[in-house]
Parts: structure tokens; C-alpha cells; sequence
């Protein structure tokens, strides 16, 4: 699943020693394991191999170029949902024609980039956006395909945050106002309407939501053909699920093998978004123990790393296992209740809560699993923390793929002004 091991009572990360890592760059550090990445990138090409579809990574998981190139090399395509995210696919050598654009608050600036750089598709979400597309493209002269994102209205079981296909989200149209769109089309001059967009939400374990949202979408679809509207490409979007703690999701073959027969039928192009299949068991955040207290009512493992860095477990209550990096000798060892907390000051600051973990002392380095999507990406410098380094591992080699920020870089974009 991930090339996270022991060996003997030594974590690894592919051949190298973990705790040789964090010598020689310090904690917190974010690793990434380069050959984790390829591995689930490669288990959904080959999962739908049968139908060759465009696989785009979705960046917001992970947006370190060095992963991105990982990624880029392998041909992956990009699913982005800002300026920011596409100047980095293109940076990495993307091909324009291998990148889509999502998100429902496209600004125009971005929507002009995109068209210059000449991307496949928008995945647009609104009738408002349309308008927005249609003129930017008026003025560049340009004819724009886009995709409608659908909202297709169907329950999953995940953080309420990370649910997007709700009638109750900000996301897609509902398949009606889809369908009219579609219908009237030839009002937008500059544009053409070339596909259906879904994408319901993220760490979906089963296969039953994917399938009935996908049923929702063919049928508009076939609507559409009877009526005459004859689309190029279905995208089903990302959300694929991954183990954190005991989650038994379904592997990229399970997932295929409910999905293709009805994808087959379409004759449509087909793109897939993962995010989090492909980055989130590839990366670990490394922390070390800097003070160890005992209250009457807990006991506290505080820990370099903070909210700011891994805000997963803060924000969405979410679990990510804590295993120390050296193995005590003894592995029947007694286990203490933690709270592993950073050094934010705030009480939502936690990594972990009442988490039983065998005793770690000041010094001790801990590996935060599976935080390789929605880890570094979404940390911040609350609390004037200067963001992490990032390393990736490739076999035996180290390399450093973002270095730590100092605090010259904090306050870098910062102006005083003159006479205050
Ligand atoms: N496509 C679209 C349009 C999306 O909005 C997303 C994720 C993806 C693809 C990729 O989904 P994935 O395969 O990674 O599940 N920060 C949250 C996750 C937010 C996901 C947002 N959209 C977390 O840490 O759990």
C-alpha cells in the first residue's frame, strides 16, 4: 500500500532510515515517497485501462512541483481550481490539452490564463461563469470547450465539509438548469458545451454513491443525445477513498469494475480526477516530541508540528495513525493514552486525541501517516510559523523539494509604511 516500513525497529521510507532524514533537514518535515505516488497513479490507469481515459491529478491535494513533475512524467493530466494551480501544472510541463479547470468562483483574470494557455476544458458550475467564460473568450477571439458540472444530488458518508454532491453545496448545477443550458447552447457564440462534470465529494470508501451519480448523469446524457446534443467527455471526478485507520475502501479495481460497464456505454471520453488515491498514503508529516506534561486528567505528547502544518485532524476531526520512528525493543510494551498536541496556542490544536501510543519521551520522532493530500497544502503560518520543508524519496536518493521557510520569508510581501 505505501512504502512506509519497518525494518527491524527502524521506520524507512523506501531504503532510507527515517531518522536519518529528519538529521540532516530537521523536523517537522513532510516526506513523500516517490515511488508510492507512481504506484497509485499506475493502479487507476490500469484499473480502466479497458477504456484509456484522461487521469488528471487533482493538484489541491498535493501541489509540490516535484510531485507534480512525479506525476507529470508518468503523463498524468492536472485538475485545477485556480491561477496559482495551473501556472504550477504548466510550470512542471503539463500539456495544456491534458489540464481541466474546476472550482465555482473562477475569476476572469484566470479564466483568460486558462484560455491563452489553451486547456482542454472548464469544468463551469454556474450560468453566471458561463458568461464570464463567454466573454473572456469573446475578447480572445477564442472558442472555449466546457464541461457542466451537475450536481447529481446523492448522500455520501463522509465529513459534511467534503461532501459536494448535495443538492445543499455551493457545487454544480442541478440537472435540470443543466439540462436547459445544454438545450440553449447556441447563445453562447464563443463557447461549446462539450461535456458532463461530477464530482461528489472525497474519502468515499464505497462504490454505491459513484454508481447511482453517475446513472444520474447518463440519463441527462441520453436525454441530451435524443434531443440532439452530442457531448465528447464525461468526467467523473475524484474521491476515492484511502486508509487511515481501519477504512476498508474499495481498491481501484473494485471501483472499475462497478463503474465501467456503465462508462463503456457512454463512447464518451472519460476523465478521472484523484487527489488523494494517488498523494495521500505517498507522504508522511515528521514531528518530534518536545515536551511530554501530565495533567491530573491527561497526559500530553507536545509535539513540534501544529495545527498550522496538518490542519486535517483539527478541522475535520479527522484520524491520521501516529507511529513512533524507532521501535521500542520490546513490542508487547505498555501503552499510554496521548493527546498529541503542537504548539498553537489553541485548544483545537491536536494531531491526535486519547490516542493510545506506546510511552514517548522529549526527542522521540513520530510519523504522521497518510498525510501526503490535504497536508502540506493546506498549512499556514498561524502563529508566525514558517511553513515546513518537503523531501522526497526516490529509493535511496534524498532530495530536498521545498526548503523551510525562515522567518526573512515570513514577513517577505510585508510593507511599513513610510512616516507611521
Ligand atoms: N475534483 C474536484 C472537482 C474536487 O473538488 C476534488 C476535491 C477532487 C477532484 C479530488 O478529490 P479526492 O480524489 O482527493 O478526494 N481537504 C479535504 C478534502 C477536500 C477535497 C476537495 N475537492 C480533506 O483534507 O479531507
Amino acid at each position: 500500500m505505501h512504502e512506509f516500513r519497518y525494518k527491524g525497529n527502524e521506520l524507512y521510507c523506501e531504503g532510507v532510515k527515517i531518522s536519518r532524514i529528519a538529521k540532516r533537514f530537521d523536523t517537522p518535515l513532510y516526506i513523500y515517497s516517490r515511488k508510492t505516488l507512481i504506484d497509485h497513479y499506475r493502479k487507476i490507469k490500469k484499473a480502466f485501462s479497458a477504456i484509456r481515459p484522461l487521469i488528471c491529478f487533482s493538484v489541491k491535494a498535493n501541489s509540490n512541483l516535484a510531485v507534480l513533475k512525479v506525476l507529470a512524467n508518468q503523463s498524468a493530466g492536472m485538475d485545477v481550481v485556480s491561477g496559482g494551480e495551473l501556472y504550477r501544472a504548466l510550470k512542471v510541463g503539463v500539456a495544456p490539452q491534458r489540464i481541466v479547470y474546476a472550482g465555482v468562483g473562477k475569476r476572469e483574470q484566470e479564466i483568460a490564463l486558462a484560455i491563452k494557455a489553451g486547456i482542454l476544458l472548464f469544468n463551469a458550475e454556474s450560468f453566471a461563469e458561463l458568461g464570464l467564460i463567454e466573454r473572456a473568450a469573446g475578447r480572445l477571439r477564442k472558442k472555449v470547450d466546457v464541461s457542466l458540472r451537475i450536481n447529481p444530488d446523492v448522500e455520501i458518508h463522509t465529513h459534511r465539509f467534503i461532501t459536494t454532491g448535495r443538492m445543499i453545496n455551493k457545487f454544480g448545477l442541478d440537472i435540470r438548469t443543466a439540462e436547459e443550458i445544454f438545450l440553449r447552447s447556441r447563445i453562447f457564440s464563443h463557447l461549446n458545451l462539450v461535456g458532463v462534470h461530477i464530482h461528489i465529494g472525497s474519502q468515499i470508501t464505497e462504490g454505491r454513491p459513484f454508481v447511482l451519480a453517475i446513472k444520474k448523469a447518463l440519463h441527462l446524457i441520453k436525454r441530451l443525445k435524443s434531443k440532439g446534443v452530442q457531448l465528447k467527455y464525461f468526467n467523473i471526478g475524484g474521491g476515492l477513498g484511502i486508509v487511515y485507520r481501519n477504512e476498508r475502501p474499495q481498491t481501484a479495481d473494485e471501483f472499475a469494475q462497478a463503474v465501467l460497464p456503465l462508462l463503456k456505454e457512454t463512447k464518451l471520453k472519460i476523465i478521472l480526477e484523484p487527489g488523494r488515491f494517488i498523494a495521500g498514503n505517498s507522504g508522511i508529516l515528521l514531528t518530534k516530541v518536545v515536551y511530554v506534561k501530565k495533567t491530573p486528567k491527561k497526559n500530553f505528547a507536545i509535539v513540534d508540528a501544529g495545527m498550522n502544518d496538518l490542519i486535517r485532524p483539527a478541522l475535520y476531526g479527522a484520524y491520521h495513525e501516529i507511529l513512533p520512528v524507532v521501535r521500542a525493543k520490546d513490542k508487547a510494551e505498555r501503552k499510554v493514552r496521548y493527546d498529541v498536541v503542537g504548539p498553537i496556542c489553541e485548544s483545537g490544536d491536536f494531531l491526535a486525541q486519547g490516542r493510545d501510543m506506546p510511552i514517548v519521551q522529549a526527542g522521540d520522532l513520530l510519523a504522521v501517516m497518510s498525510s501526503g493530500a490535504y497536508g502540506f497544502v493546506m498549512s499556514s503560518n498561524y502563529n508566525s510559523r514558517p511553513r515546513v520543508a518537503e523531501v522526497l524519496i526516490d529509493k535511496n536518493k534524498v532530495s530536498l523539494v521545498r526548503k523551510r521557510e525562515s522567518y526573512r520569508d515570513l514577513i517577505r510581501a510585508e510593507v511599513i509604511p513610510k512616516g507611521l
